[in-house]
């Protein structure tokens, strides 16, 4: 059997890609490494204003296209839409990225009941409702896909006023292995990473360079916490979910890359 080339486990040309959160954070540093792989990426957020900003970017650097779409992962009409929009626009849907999240912290004692149903619906329907839209579309194609999710290693050990998301990431870790199962009769994968502490806006580390004033004692507190002594870069886990997404990870279903600078090994 004649092995692919590096270059060509990597190349993603002329397939696409769904990625959901994809304006910002980690969802951007994803987009930009598909497309550079040569996928075309459709860009699902809730904020269209950002994920326009990251698909200029994308389109004035080569590689893959980009298109900017308006949608809530929550919701079943807008995953039904943004997903018809990549199969239209380009053609397929070959790869779906769900990293779409929300962490907004509260201790247990005082966490309100609305917030709690929000974070599962977006962190947890959101993902089963897109990787459904996709998986079905996929064995339409035949041609077998890849779903990827972005978890947490708050999915494997609490980290403190986040019942509500650890539950939820604790899901995606399962939904992983669960739809792994089902999927693979049909050549799609599903696999997961969890990324540890991640300079991103949602963090409150903007693009990750300086931490507002208030913040800088809890980010050299965790800084400190990580064995490797630094915040990852939204890259370090796209570089992950790129792995995932090529041809390099063909026969590797329902596993979670851990990508956290050795976090949870203490
Ligand atoms: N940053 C970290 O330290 C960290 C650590 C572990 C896991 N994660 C996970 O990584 C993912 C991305 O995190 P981030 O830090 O980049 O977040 P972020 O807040 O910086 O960016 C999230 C993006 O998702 C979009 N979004 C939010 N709700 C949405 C919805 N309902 N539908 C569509 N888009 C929506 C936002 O508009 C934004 O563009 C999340 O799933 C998060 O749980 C992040």
């Amino acid at each position: 059997m004649a092995l692919p080339s590096i270059q060509e486990l990597y190349d993603l040309s002329g397939k696409t890609a769904l990625v959901t959160g994809g304006a910002m954070g980690i969802g951007a540093g994803i987009v930009k490494r598909l497309a550079e792989a040569g996928a075309n990426v459709v860009v699902a957020d809730l904020d269209l204003a950002s994920a326009e900003r990251t698909v200029q970017e994308v389109n004035s650097n080569g590689g893959g296209r980009a298109l900017a779409a308006q949608a809530d992962a929550s919701n079943p009409d807008d995953v039904a839409r943004v997903t018809q929009l990549a199969v239209d626009t380009f053609g397929s849907l070959d790869i779906l990225v769900n990293n779409a999240g929300i962490f907004p912290p509260a201790p247990f004692l005082e966490a309100d009941t609305n917030m709690v149903r929000k974070v599962l619906d977006v962190n947890v329907m959101g993902v089963y409702l897109h990787s459904q839209a996709a998986a079905r579309q996929m064995v339409k194609q035949g041609n077998g896909g890849r779903i990827i999710h972005i978890a947490s290693i708050d999915g494997f050990r609490p980290s403190g006023n986040l019942v509500h998301y650890d539950a939820s990431k604790g899901a995606v870790i399962m939904m992983t292995k669960a739809m792994a199962l089902e999927l693979a009769e049909h050549g799609i994968t599903v696999n997961a990473v969890a990324p540890g502490a991640v300079a991103t806006p949602g963090t409150g580390m903007g693009g990750g360079e300086t931490a507002p004033e208030e913040l800088k004692a809890q980010v050299q507190g965790i800084q400190n916490a990580i064995p490797m002594r630094r915040w990852g870069h939204p890259d370090d886990i796209a570089n992950a979910v790129l792995y995932l997404a090529s041809a390099g990870t063909t026969y590797v279903t329902g596993e979670v890359i851990v990508v956290d600078g050795g976090w949870l090994l203490k």
